[in-house]
């Protein structure tokens, strides 16, 4: 019998495609949302998923998008920002608030959600390891973590007892930065994190750092 229900908003690239596979071995039921058509139906014959075609950024949408689907179990998302960003100093108030819509999409869910979901559960955000040390020329995805994780902690309190849990990677595929690991970070390492954090009924409120500790040790390959 297959467990209980998935959604993973931002679940047909990367850390969410993986994170979706890793759920259908565990024998979960698995929908993928998305914007992108192609990608939505590239994901639903690669796995064995439902998807829904899914803005983040607009309220509407998940509106419908909650309608159609069954009480969930766990939510995660793994969407990403649009535009780009980098220092304080070198990103403009107007290109901050285009890729700080990332935050909002997060916090839509949030505020929408607590209906839309059994009673125990969990929703898993993820932030990034420029939260952890701020980072010179990084300034903008340190605040913006940042406040990802604040609105997690919040939410946990909100929430509770659905649980809301952090997954903060480091560079994912990408060269490694003076790491104390060995090990370069993949979508594999999130998805893992992702679902320790939605099997382990005591843990809510919570950051797992998936990031090989970066920036604190020697090894750069
Ligand atoms: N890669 C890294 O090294 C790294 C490190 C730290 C943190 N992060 C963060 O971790 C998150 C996941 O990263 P990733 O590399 O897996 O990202 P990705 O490959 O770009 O995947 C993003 C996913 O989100 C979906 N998406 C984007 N905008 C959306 C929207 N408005 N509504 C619904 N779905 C949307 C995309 O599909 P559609 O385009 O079809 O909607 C895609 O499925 C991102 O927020 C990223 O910034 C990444």
């Amino acid at each position: 019998m297959k467990k209980e229900n998935i959604l993973i908003i931002g679940g047909t690239s990367s850390m969410g495609l993986t994170t979706a596979q890793l759920a259908l071995k565990k024998e979960y039921t698995v929908f993928v949302a998305g914007r992108n058509e192609n990608k939505l139906n590239t994901t639903a014959k690669l796995l064995d998923v439902q998807t829904i075609k899914l803005d983040a950024t607009s309220d509407e949408d998940f509106s419908k998008a909650f309608q159609t689907l069954p009480k969930l179990n766990h939510i995660i998302i793994t969407v990403n920002a649009p535009g780009t960003a980098s220092s304080i100093i070198e990103t403009d108030v107007s290109t901050a608030k285009i890729a700080f819509e990332r935050f909002w999409m997060n916090y839509r869910l949030l505020h929408i959600v607590k209906n839309y979901m059994n009673r125990i559960g969990s929703i898993t955000l993820i932030s990034g390891s420029s939260s952890k040390t701020p980072i010179k020329g990084y300034g903008f995805w340190g605040t913006l973590h940042g406040a990802i994780e604040a609105l997690a902690k919040n939410a946990a309190l909100e929430l509770a007892p659905i649980r809301v849990n952090v997954v903060s990677p480091g560079g994912i595929s990408l060269k490694p930065n003076n790491q104390l690991l060995e090990h370069f970070g993949t979508p594999e390492d999130v998805a893992q994190a992702i679902i320790s954090l939605i099997e382990n009924p005591a843990i809510t409120n919570t950051k797992i750092d998936v990031d090989s500790g970066e920036r604190q040790g020697d090894w750069n390959a």
